[in-house]
């Protein structure tokens, strides 16, 4: 299971839905981590959840990440040989209402890290992007080459993000650069013990529904049913947030081993419309979750999946889970913790 044992790898945002995950990929394959989180979305009780599946210790800092001087202060503390930068703001209709925010913490942050990184020698930094850099993609799937035109402040800075990663790509060719394009990541660890914990109403759909599979919420709102789509609703490429993490400790160990930087789609290349994944996860879960077809949602796009030939092919990475496992994982998730975590 260990690949690298002597490795130390900073997380950003390590206490958010991705970054517990990821964290506990590093340490189940033996990396040391050091995890950044100022807590403004994530919980320092994901940590202990982390530390209770792996049995590993880790190192906790309670920092902004525009903090250089705490970001200092880590670099010349522990031997960090790599970063996996996650933190972020992340709600697509609230980056319209707060874009200076947005861009101060997805893009000050980005920056902020590499600035420390860089003082320290070399880059090696895996960035988190996201397939809305795609905004409406022509075709499906698609491939990283695919016209990149975000339609939010949000990917926007991610987009921005990519932009800067490539000009110190090309300023300093020693720089090892990974930028990773997610899809829709669902679903938890099977041992229901880490998993996503939106505050507030959730903006995206798994959450959606397994709040109101545990009544919650009354019913689930389907965003139109009219696309041109075999059932009129919309069509993603929902990947399991295990198989993510695990894309990230392979994007690392690329990063680690060879020179240059790269970008990739991690997705599944599989489309799974709304309505398909409503029935599954009424199916595999034994519940009924009422839903009724209401208006689209503005800036919603009809249908989109990924490309990930690039990812196997550079990273030897694919996606492994199915529907049912992201379905059956998410509801244990939620069952187990009604309430996020308390
Ligand atoms: P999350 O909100 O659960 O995790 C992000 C973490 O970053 C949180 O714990 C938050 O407290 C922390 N954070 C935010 N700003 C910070 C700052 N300035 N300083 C320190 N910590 C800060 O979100 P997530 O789903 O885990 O997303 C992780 C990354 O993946 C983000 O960059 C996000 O944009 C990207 N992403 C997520 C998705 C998705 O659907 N979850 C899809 C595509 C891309
Ligand atoms: C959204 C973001 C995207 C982000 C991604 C993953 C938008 C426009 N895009 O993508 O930037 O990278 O989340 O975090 O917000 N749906 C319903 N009812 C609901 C919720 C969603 O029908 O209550 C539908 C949506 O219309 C969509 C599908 O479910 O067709 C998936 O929605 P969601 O989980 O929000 O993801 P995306 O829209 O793909």
């Amino acid at each position: 299971m260990q690949d690298k044992p002597t490795t130390t790898v900073l997380v950003t945002g390590a206490a958010g839905y991705v970054g517990s995950h990821t964290v506990v990929a590093l340490l189940e394959r033996g990396y040391g981590v050091v995890a950044l989180d100022n807590h403004c979305n994530g919980s320092p009780v994901a940590y202990e959840r982390v530390q209770k599946l792996t049995g590993a210790s880790f190192v906790k800092v309670v920092a902004d990440v525009r903090d250089e001087v705490a970001l200092a202060h880590i670099l010349s503390t522990y031997p960090v040989d790599a970063c996996i930068h996650l933190a972020a703001l992340k709600a697509v209709a609230e980056s319209g209402q707060k874009p200076l925010d947005y861009w101060s913490n997805n893009v000050g942050g980005l920056l902020a890290v590499l600035r420390a990184l860089q003082h320290a020698g070399p880059c090696r930094l895996v960035f988190s992007s996201s397939a809305t850099v795609y905004g409406v993609p022509e075709f499906s799937p698609v491939p990283e080459a695919a016209a990149l035109r975000p339609a939010s402040v949000y990917g926007q800075t991610k987009l921005a993000g990519e932009q800067i990663l490539l000009a110190l790509a090309a300023q300093s060719p020693l720089s090892r650069l990974a930028t990773l394009r997610y899809f829709n990541p669902v679903g938890a660890h099977p041992s229901g013990l880490i998993g996503e914990a939106p505050h507030g109403t959730p903006n995206n759909l798994m959450p959606y529904i397994t709040q109101v599979a545990l009544r919650q919420r009354h019913e689930l709102s389907v965003f139109g049913g009219d696309y041109p789509t075999p059932d009129g609703t919309c069509i993603r490429d929902y990947i399991h947030i295990q198989d993510l993490a695990a894309g990230h400790v392979a994007a690392l160990r690329h990063l680690l081993d060879e020179p240059g930087s790269f970008t990739v789609n991690l997705g599944t290349g599989r489309g799974t419309s709304v309505r398909e994944l409503i029935s599954t996860f009424d199916r595999v879960n034994g519940v009924c979750v009422p839903s009724v077809v209401v208006g689209r949602r503005s800036g919603d796009v009809s249908e989109y999946f990924a490309d990930p030939s690039l990812a196997k092919e550079l990273l030897g990475w694919c996606a492994r889970h199915t529907v049912e496992d992201m379905c059956r994982d998410a509801w244990r998730w939620q069952l187990r913790n009604p309430e996020g975590y308390t």
